[in-house]
């Protein structure tokens, strides 16, 4: 059935030579049909030189038909010998352009499992994971963020596979390499399996599942168990076992009940399982849930997979509770004789990546816990959507019809955003809607041959820029239908111009561009005159018209000074105001007016990087606050008002209300609403009369995170704030969390790079990567974030001084290496806080402060997992504040076995760890197969 895909792949040959091929292949494999739809490639090997791979038998292709771009490379010749198997010999590697996608062929909304596995063998000679710097990069299975490959610190030999099941979301389905800018990325092998469309219920169009471990028990040979074994080639791996932990094997066969299709595991796995001895005095069984290093695990949910079977001859009485991280999964559950059980939770992930899972005898049993086999999945979320599939197929025709194969087009055209095609503008709706290619500019691209018709049944396609080119020809009858713009100057097309374009012209509905082609020796019209005269014409009205009336307006204000003594405030601001009002539903002030509502500037209420800030009430008695900004050079700037504007447009019930503005010489100011109980700096900082309790910390942090995960998320393009910290997080009368300050340094940066680095952020807050690229991007204020929850955990400033210079979460993490969590705890909470969530916002917060940006979570997670805290802490308040200060005894309990790692199998659990090193996504020794 290979057989399939070879025909797939070579449509173009005549019919008779595929039907030749057929049957060479059928005799090449017979005996061994692999099953049906299996894609096999191995990367980097020499086109037509597929072969059947030794252990499995299945048939492996190059890479050639899949890919564009990369170059193919081998492994060092030292590690040659040793290869964990033929696919980790060669690889391709993508050094140019940021993304590059593998395409396989697929159908659409099937189940699939996608392998990818990456042995770098020091194949370019610089041991560029071990030469200390950091060797990672990034993989998308379609337009969705799938995980990174982390290769620092890693032997030049070791094998990291990662799997994914997903659903195709076309008939096609691709994985995407991502240069984070750390690495070269490359790839050894890429695999596709079918799988049923009952298995894993839970994986669907918008959940797709990596695996973080899945690995089976017993006395077994192989390191891994894959094809044939498994029918859908899953990887299991080996887990070799020692005192206490004891083998169990059974001949018997062992099966799901029928009509229980949603696993399908082999028998053969099935006969194997892991007890503790009767004789050592625990009964107990952990697993971790994830088990590298490398991988980052802490931030992930994971999704645990339980396969068990009683496969002991004699009529057991084995009983046993199921734990996650102290939470009871199952309860006194009993695996049931030499038949399946796989137990999850619906598809529920549970929030601990790098957790353990406990099975502990009840005491009823008379049997220690057992287990077969485990599976545990991280979610892979399926948020991005693709391009409109018309547009993708109008744009792979027009890629072709051009051989636009020197531009690095592959992927998905719009999606995700970042790394959208060159020359391709898409608008992304915010509904539910696919995005959709609204601009093509080829200008200059070689582009030869006739004018392909394919852009313009583009119904979203808007602007088409074509010139420079030597597009030859003419110009074919175009029904066009959304196109406004039709720039083909500049290229060898004659004419006529066809009548249905020509009406467009002249309705005005399109601007036709045709200088510089044949055509225009024909006709004279405006579309082939290269417009410079109508330019310059513009360009006199455009520029000598306003200097004139500029002069003449400073000649009366110079004259009006002179009269009057230059002293009225009116004419400042009526000078101004034709010039630069702003199109907004917001009150223009006159300094005058500022000056009478603050009173004459009298009571200063705060000052920051950007100016003085004055308390002022308005004449229907509301209260504001009145920023006036410092430098008044600003007024000048061309950067001021559409800040403004955009902050007008910015409406969030944690973000502070922008209420009119003040622009004119004499003044520079924002009036925002005025918020009574202050900035969270003073309040947590503000000392020991007023403490804040920790439920309101709480509230208050989800406050601040949905704010800016509204400006990250809500606006388009996003609002990064740059300059997050605690002064700016403003609080109401009824403590709610509101930012303010958004937006400002942008107007105020853009504007004096030259003069000020003061509104890049603040020191004790500014991302570490900013000094490395300085580029600030949203997971820069995810950074600052991080120090502010920092901040509402510890009451201590972003940066300490006594008794040394240490860095907030240094601080955290030396306090907590040195034994207590609970002593980062700010004094003034008295010990009345919640201990469960403790650990949870203080690992939120470290998440954020990680020091690589990709590492930190978006601050839409943050916002779920803030949530997730709050309830717990509702909860208790209304049964009464008694327990709030206890901790949980269950939790403390397990915390303790963990850190002692004390269990029934406690040695398991070191070599679980070194020696299996972390499930599928990780590393495997090259030893044995
Ligand atoms: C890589 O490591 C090997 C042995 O450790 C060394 O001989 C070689 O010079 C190194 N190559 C580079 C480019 O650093
Ligand atoms: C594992 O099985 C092999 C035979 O398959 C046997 O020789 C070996 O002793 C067994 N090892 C353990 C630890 O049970
Ligand atoms: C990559 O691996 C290195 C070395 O183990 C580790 O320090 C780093 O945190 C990892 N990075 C990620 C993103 O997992
Ligand atoms: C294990 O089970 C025993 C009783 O069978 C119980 O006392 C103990 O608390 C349990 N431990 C954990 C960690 O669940
Ligand atoms: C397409 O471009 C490639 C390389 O740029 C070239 O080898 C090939 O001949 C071109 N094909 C056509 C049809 O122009
Ligand atoms: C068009 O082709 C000619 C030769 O065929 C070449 O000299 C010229 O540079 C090309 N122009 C553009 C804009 O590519």
């Amino acid at each position: 059935m290979v057989i399939n895909f070879i025909c797939w792949q070579r449509t173009k040959l005549a019919w008779i030579l595929a039907l030749l091929l057929n049957l060479v292949m059928t005799i090449q494999v017979h005996g061994q049909p692999p099953p049906s739809g299996f894609i096999s490639i191995d990367c980097g090997l020499r086109n037509s030189s597929s072969y059947n791979d030794s252990t499995t038998g299945l048939w492996f292709n190059p890479d050639g038909g899949f890919v564009e771009g990369g170059t193919r490379k081998q492994i060092s010749q030292e590690f040659m010998a040793d290869a964990f198997n033929e696919q980790q010999k060669t690889m391709r590697s993508f050094p140019d352009s940021s993304r590059n996608c593998y395409t396989l062929p697929s159908t659409i909304g099937k189940k699939y499992l996608v392998r990818a596995m990456f042995t770098y063998g020091n194949y370019d000679g610089l041991n560029k994971t071990l030469d200390g710097s950091v060797f990672l990069f990034g993989l998308h299975i379609g337009v969705n963020f799938w995980g990174a490959v982390n290769l620092t610190n890693m032997s030049p030999s070791a094998v990291i596979p990662k799997e994914v099941l997903t659903v195709a979301p076309s008939n096609s389905l691709s994985v995407c390499l991502v240069n984070f800018g750390s690495g070269i990325p490359f790839i050894s092998s890429l695999e596709l399996r079918p799988l049923q469309d009952t298995m894993y219920p839970f994986v669907n169009s918008s959940v797709s599942i990596g695996v973080l471990l899945r690995t089976r028990f017993g006395n077994v040979t192989d390191l891994i168990t894959r094809y044939p074994t498994d029918t859908y080639d899953r990887f299991w791996k080996r887990f070799s076992t020692s005192y206490p932990g004891v083998n169990l094997y059974t001949t018997n066969k062992v099966e799901s009940l029928p009509g229980n299709n949603f696993f399908n595991i082999p028998s053969v796995i099935m006969q194997h399982a892991l007890t503790v001895d009767m004789n050592f005095s625990r009964s107990r069984i952990i697993i971790p849930t994830a088990t590298h290093p490398n991988l980052d695990t802490k931030s992930l949910h994971v999704l645990p997979i339980f396969h068990f079977a009683e496969i002991n001859g004699s009529n057991p009485n084995r009983r046993f509770d199921i734990y996650g991280n102290g939470e009871l999964l199952f309860s006194d559950f009993s695996p049931s004789r030499f038949q399946v059980d796989s137990m999850h939770q619906n598809g529920r992930f549970l929030p601990y990546g790098n957790g353990s899972f406990l099975m502990n005898k009840t005491s009823s049993s008379t049997l220690k816990p057992l287990i077969n086999a485990v599976e545990t999945y991280f979610l892979v979320r399926m948020d991005k959507l693709t391009t409109n599939s018309e547009d993708v197929n109008y744009m792979k025709e027009v890629k072709n019809h051009y051989n636009l194969t020197q531009i690095n087009w592959n992927g998905d055209p719009c999606s995700p955003r970042e790394y959208s095609w060159e020359g391709l503008t898409c608008h992304y709706s915010k509904s539910n809607q696919n995005p959709r290619i609204v601009s093509i500019n080829l200008s200059a691209s070689g582009l030869k041959g006739g004018l392909a018709l394919s852009f313009l049944n583009m119904v979203s396609l808007e602007n088409l820029d074509l010139s420079h080119n030597n597009l030859t020809g003419a110009i074919p009858d175009y029904q066009i239908k959304t196109l406004k713009i039709l720039d083909l100057s500049n290229n060898q097309l004659v004419g006529p111009i066809p009548d249905s374009i020509l009406r467009k012209f002249q309705a005005g509905l399109l601007d036709l561009r045709l200088e510089g082609n044949p055509v225009c020796s024909k006709f004279k019209d405006t579309y082939c005159s290269n417009k410079k005269k109508n330019t310059i014409q513009a360009m006199v009205i455009a520029v000598i018209v306003p200097v004139v009336l500029v002069s003449l307006l400073v000649l009366m204000c110079i004259m009006q000074k002179l009269c009057w003594g230059g002293k009225s405030d009116h004419e400042d601001y009526a000078m101004y105001e034709e010039e630069t009002s702003l199109h907004v539903d917001l009150r223009r002030f006159t300094y005058v007016e500022l000056k009478i509502i603050t009173n004459d500037f009298q009571s200063i209420i705060g000052k920051g990087g950007f100016g003085i800030v004055y308390h002022g009430k308005l004449e229907n008695g509301d209260e504001v606050a009145v920023k006036v900004l410092m430098e008044t050079s600003i007024a000048e700037s061309t950067d001021f008002l559409p800040e403004v504007e955009t902050l007008s447009k910015v409406h969030h019930k944690n973000l502070v209300t922008l209420k009119g503005y003040c622009q004119n010489k004499k003044c520079l100011a924002l009036i925002y609403d005025f918020m009574s109980r202050g900035n969270l700096q003073q309040l947590i900082r503000g000392g020991d009369d007023y403490s804040l309790k920790w439920e309101q910390r709480l509230h208050i942090a989800l406050d601040a995170a949905q704010g800016l995960e509204y400006l990250h998320e809500s606006c388009t393009p996003s609002i990064v704030h740059r300059d997050v910290k605690t002064p700016n997080i403003l609080l109401d009368k009824n403590l709610v969390g509101i930012i303010s300050d958004f937006g400002l340094s942008r107007a105020f940066n853009d504007a004096h790079t030259h003069i000020s680095t003061v509104a890049a952020g603040t020191l004790g807050y500014l991302d570490p990567e900013y000094h490395a690229t300085f580029q600030l991007t949203v997971k820069t204020d995810v950074y600052s974030f991080g120090i502010v929850l920092l901040e509402i955990i510890t009451g201590q400033p972003p940066v300490l001084m006594e008794p040394q210079t240490f860095h907030l979460p240094n601080w955290v993490r030396h306090k907590i290496a040195m034994g207590n969590i609970h002593d980062i705890v700010d004094k003034r909470l008295l010990d009345q806080y919640d201990a469960s969530s403790l650990q949870s916002v203080v690992d939120l917060a470290m998440n954020c402060v990680e020091n690589a940006a990709i590492d930190r979570p978006t601050m839409t997670d943050v916002v779920s997992r803030l949530k997730e805290l709050l309830p717990v802490v509702a909860s208790e308040k209304m049964s009464g504040s008694a327990s709030t200060s206890s901790m949980n005894p269950m939790d403390a309990e397990i915390r303790r076995q963990f850190q002692l790692t004390i269990s029934g199998i406690s040695n398991e659990e070191y070599s679980f760890r070194s020696g299996y090193t972390g499930g599928m996504s990780d590393l495997m020794p090259l030893s044995g197969r």
